[in-house]
C-alpha cells in the first residue's frame, strides 16, 4: 500500500499500481472506485451523486489495512486491496477479492474481473429480468440486453432487460451490490453450501466479468425495506402509473381494423367484464412504421379513442425506436435533418432490418435526440392514445450482424462522451424512456405519463415500467412470469407483468385460467399474444373459464384502491408492490427458498397454481396469522400449511391486522380489515389517489386493535387519532 488520503466519506487508497476511493454516502449506500473511478457520469443515478456521510471516517486496520465505519456499514480494505462488506457488529456479508484488468494492446478500455464470496447460506437475487429465478440459482448470467427472437421459457437468459444488480440476503444481513458498468458482461454465481457440522461452509461466489467500463461499485446494506428505500434514493424513484393503468389492459398483435377492436371490447362489455386499456400492436402503423396510421384499417382512432375514454377505457400505443430509412418518411425526414440517427465510423447511418424493413435508430444517448423524439409523442397524443409500450428497443435489430442488434462499432454521443454500441447498447432502451417520458410530460404536463418499456436497465423506474416480453405459452411461462416480476422489483422495477397466456400458441383452458388468476395481482394485468397465436379473450377458453375470470378481473377491480396506495409507495418507499414472502423476514431460510408465492403490499400472501392439475397446495407462511380471504379461515405461521386452491381462484391470505383500501358496493374506498389475533394490534396505510396530475394526498396510517369480540380501527395523525372517513368491514372474526 502506498498511502492514503483520507476525505470526506471515506478517502482514497493507494496501492502500488492502483487505488481505490471509498465514499460512504448520506443516503447509508457505500460507492467505492478503483483507478480514478467516480460514481458519476451515470445512467443509473438520478442525479448527482449524494453527499458524502461526514460521519464516516478512515482508519487504520489490522495488518496495515484500512477502514470505513459508517453508521450501517464498515468497509474493510485489506493491504492488498480485498474489500470487506461487514455489519457494525463485524459480520461479513460480502468479501471482495482484489480486482484483475485486462489492458488491451493498442489502448482503449480495459476488461476486469471481480471475484466475490458471500455468506454459504447466501441467496441471489435480481440481475434484472430472469426467467430462472427469483432465485439465482449456481450459473452463467449475462449482462447484455437481448431479445431472444423466440418465446422464452425458464431456460433463456440473457433476455431483454439485465442489470448489473444482484440482492444478496443471508442469515447475516441483506445487501445489493451494484456494478455501475453499462458494457456487455457474465455474472457467474455459485451458491454456498454450509458443511452441516461434518464439513467446512463452502462460500458462496460471484464472478463478475466485464468487457469494459469504469470498475466501480455500489453496496447497499440493511432489511430489504431499506435497501430497496436507499436504491430508490439513488436510482430514482418509481414513476407513478395512472390509477386506470393498474386496471386489466387487453392487448394483441394482429387487431387488424377498428371494428375488430371494438368487437373485443363488446366482448368485455356484454359480459359485464372490467376493462380499462387496449394496447394497439405494430399492425395499426402504416406499412410498421412507427408514428404513422394505417388509414384504411384505422381510419377514425381518434374517434374510436373517444369512445372508448367514455367507457373508461384507454388506449395504449406500441412505439418502436427503428425508423424506416425512406426519404419521403417524415419521421426519417425530419430525423435524417437532425441527425439524429446512429451513425457508424466513417460517418454513415447504421441501417439494420426490423418490421418495416430497412431501418435506422435514433441515438437516445444524445440529449437533442430525446427531445426531438419526445415531441413526436404529440401525433399519438392527437390519435387519443394515452398510454406508451416501448418495444424491440434492445435495440433489435433482424440483420445479419452476427447478433440481432447494432453493430458494436456503432457510434453514440453518450451524453456528449462519445463512445460505441459496446457502451450504449444496454442502456439504449433506457433513454428511449427517458425520451418519451420527458416528451409526454412537456406535452400534456396534467397527465401521469404511462410509459413501458422491453428493454431497460438501472434507474428506468423513473420512467415507467416494463413487461415480460415474448413469454412461452406453457407451465414453465407461467413460472417464469412470476420470476420475472419478483427478480425486477428487487432491482428497484416494482410495475411489470407478464403477457397473459403467454405470447406463442394457444394455452389450454386450465392454464390459461391459472395465469389470468396470477396476472390479476401483478402490476401490469394484461393479456396480450403474437400474431399467429390463438385468442386470450376470457370467453374463448369455455363458459367455466370466463367466470372464473369473471371472479378475478372483479377481484382486481375491488382492490383498485389498494393498488393505487401499492404505487404511492412504491414512489414514496421504494418497496415493490410485489415482494417476496422473506421481504419482512430475510432470516427465515424457509421462506428465503420460497419461489411459488409472494407478498402483495404488507397485507395479502398470493399462493398461484403454478402447475396442472393442482387443486390445493402448500403455502410457506412468514410469521403471524395469516386468514383464507375466500373461507376467512385462519392459519398461524412460520411454517407451511395446505390450503385449497379450486380452479375458481388462487389462494390469497390476509395478515390478521392488515387495513387494506378496497372498493366498495357504491365505488366508494372502504377499510377492509382482517382481524388482528388477540393481544395484537395491526394496521395499514392508504393513500387516496389525487387524480392524474399531482404526486398526491399524505400517506394516511391506521391502526387496528382487537376489543373482546370487535376490532375497533382509528386513523393515527399528528394530533391523535381519529375516526377512519371511510367506512370500516372488518373480516376474520369467525
Ligand atoms: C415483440 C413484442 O415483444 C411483442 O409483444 C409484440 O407483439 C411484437 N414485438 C410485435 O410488435
Amino acid at each position: 500500500m502506498a498511502g492514503v488520503e483520507p476525505g470526506p466519506g471515506g478517502g482514497v487508497i493507494r496501492f502500488g499500481r492502483s487505488e481505490l476511493r471509498i465514499t460512504v454516502t448520506v443516503n447509508g449506500a457505500v460507492f467505492w472506485g478503483w483507478d480514478g473511478a467516480g460514481p458519476e457520469p451515470s445512467y443509473a443515478l438520478a442525479g448527482s451523486c449524494p453527499e458524502p456521510d461526514p460521519r464516516a471516517v478512515l482508519e487504520p486496520d489490522k495488518d496495515g489495512g484500512w477502514r470505513v465505519v459508517a453508521e450501517r456499514v464498515t468497509v474493510v480494505v485489506s493491504r492488498h486491496g480485498a474489500v470487506q462488506v461487514c455489519t457494525p457488529g463485524g459480520v461479513t456479508l460480502r468479501h471482495d477479492l482484489p480486482p484483475r484488468w485486462w489492458e488491451p494492446v493498442g489502448g482503449g478500455t480495459a476488461r476486469w474481473l471481480q471475484r466475490s464470496e458471500v455468506a454459504a447460506d447466501a441467496r441471489f437475487f435480481g440481475l434484472g429480468g430472469r426467467a430462472s429465478g427469483p432465485r439465482l440459482r449456481s450459473g452463467s448470467y449475462r449482462l447484455w440486453n437481448t431479445d431472444p427472437g423466440r418465446a422464452f421459457g425458464p431456460e433463456v437468459d440473457p433476455l431483454y432487460l439485465t442489470m448489473p444488480v444482484q440482492l444478496v440476503v443471508a442469515d447475516a444481513g441483506t445487501h445489493l451490490v451494484f456494478h455501475d458498468s453499462t458494457w456487455d458482461g457474465t455474472v457467474v454465481l455459485r451458491e454456498g453450501e454450509e458443511g452441516a457440522g461434518s464439513g467446512h461452509d463452502r462460500a458462496g461466489r460471484c464472478e463478475l466479468r466485464m468487457d469494459g467500463g469504469p470498475l466501480r461499485c455500489w453496496v447497499i446494506v440493511g432489511t430489504p425495506a431499506r435497501v430497496l428505500a436507499t436504491w430508490a434514493s439513488l436510482t430514482g424513484v418509481p414513476a407513478l402509473p395512472p390509477a386506470w393503468a393498474l386496471g386489466h389492459h387487453h392487448a394483441r398483435w394482429g387487431f387488424g381494423s377498428e371494428q375488430e377492436v371494438r368487437r373485443v371490447v363488446a366482448g368485455y362489455q356484454e359480459r359485464d367484464l372490467p376493462l380499462d386499456a387496449v394496447h394497439l400492436d405494430i399492425d395499426h402503423y402504416d406499412g410498421d412504421q412507427v408514428f404513422t396510421v394505417d388509414q384504411e384499417r384505422f381510419p377514425k382512432l381518434p374517434v374510436l379513442a373517444e369512445e372508448l375514454r367514455r367507457d373508461g377505457i384507454r388506449l395504449v400505443s406500441i412505439v418502436d425506436p427503428a425508423v424506416k430509412a425512406a426519404p419521403g418518411n417524415a419521421v426519417y425526414d425530419g430525423g435524417s435533418a437532425r441527425d439524429a440517427f446512429v451513425r457508424d465510423g466513417s460517418g454513415r447511418e447504421v441501417r439494420g432490418v426490423v418490421w418495416a424493413g430497412e431501418s435506422v435508430f435514433p441515438d437516445f444517448t444524445r440529449a437533442r435526440v430525446r427531445e426531438w423524439w419526445g415531441g413526436l409523442y404529440a401525433e399519438r397524443l392527437a390519435q387519443g392514445f394515452a398510454g406508451f409500450w416501448h418495444d424491440m428497443n434492445e435495440p433489435t435489430s433482424f440483420s445479419a450482424f452476427g447478433e440481432p442488434t447494432l453493430p458494436r462499432s456503432a457510434r453514440h454521443d453518450l451524453e456528449g462522451r462519445g463512445g460505441d454500441h459496446r457502451e450504449a447498447h444496454n442502456v439504449y432502451a433506457l433513454c428511449m424512456a427517458r425520451a418519451g417520458y420527458e416528451g409526454l410530460r412537456e406535452l400534456a404536463p396534467e397527465e401521469r405519463p404511462f410509459v413501458f418499456s422491453r428493454s431497460g436497465w438501472a434507474g428506468m423506474q423513473r420512467y415507467g415500467g416494463t413487461w415480460s416480453g415474448d413469454v412461452a405459452t406453457g407451465w414453465p411461462g407461467l413460472r417464469a412470469s412470476l420470476s420475472l416480476v419478483l427478480g425486477l422489483g428487487l432491482c428497484g422495477v416494482p410495475y411489470s407483468g407478464p403477457d397473459v397466456g403467454g405470447f406463442d400458441g394457444s394455452p389450454s383452458p386450465e392454464l390459461y385460467l391459472r395465469w389470468f388468476q396470477l396476472g390479476a395481482y401483478l402490476p401490469l394485468f394484461r393479456t396480450h399474444a403474437g400474431l399467429r397465436a390463438g385468442r386470450r379473450e376470457p370467453w374463448e377458453f369455455g363458459a367455466e373459464v370466463l367466470e372464473h375470470a369473471r371472479v378475478a378481473l372483479l377481484e382486481r377491480r375491488r382492490l383498485l384502491p389498494y393498488w393505487v396506495t401499492l404505487a404511492y409507495l412504491a414512489r414514496r418507499t421504494g418497496a415493490p408492490y410485489v415482494r417476496p414472502v422473506w421481504w419482512g423476514s430475510p432470516e427465515d431460510r424457509a421462506l428465503r427458498g420460497c419461489e411459488d408465492a409472494f407478498l402483495l403490499g404488507d397485507a395479502l400472501l398470493v399462493a398461484p397454481v403454478l402447475d396442472p392439475g393442482v387443486k390445493r397446495r402448500a403455502v410457506q407462511l412468514p410469521r403471524g396469522r395469516w386468514y383464507d380471504t375466500v373461507t376467512e379461515e385462519a392459519y398461524e405461521g412460520p411454517g407451511q400449511v395446505y390450503v385449497n386452491a379450486p380452479l375458481s381462484r388462487i389462494p390469497v391470505l390476509a395478515r390478521a391486522g392488515a387495513v387494506i383500501p378496497v372498493r366498495g358496493a357504491d365505488g366508494e374506498v372502504e377499510l377492509e380489515v382482517w382481524a388482528p389475533a388477540r393481544g395484537r394490534t395491526g394496521g395499514g396505510l392508504v393513500v387516496p389517489d389525487a387524480g392524474d396530475g399531482g404526486d398526491g394526498p399524505e400517506t394516511e396510517r391506521y391502526v387496528a386493535r382487537r376489543q373482546g369480540r370487535s376490532v375497533v380501527v382509528t386513523r393515527e395523525r399528528e394530533g391523535g387519532s381519529a375516526q377512519p372517513p371511510y367506512p370500516v368491514r372488518v373480516r376474520g372474526l369467525g
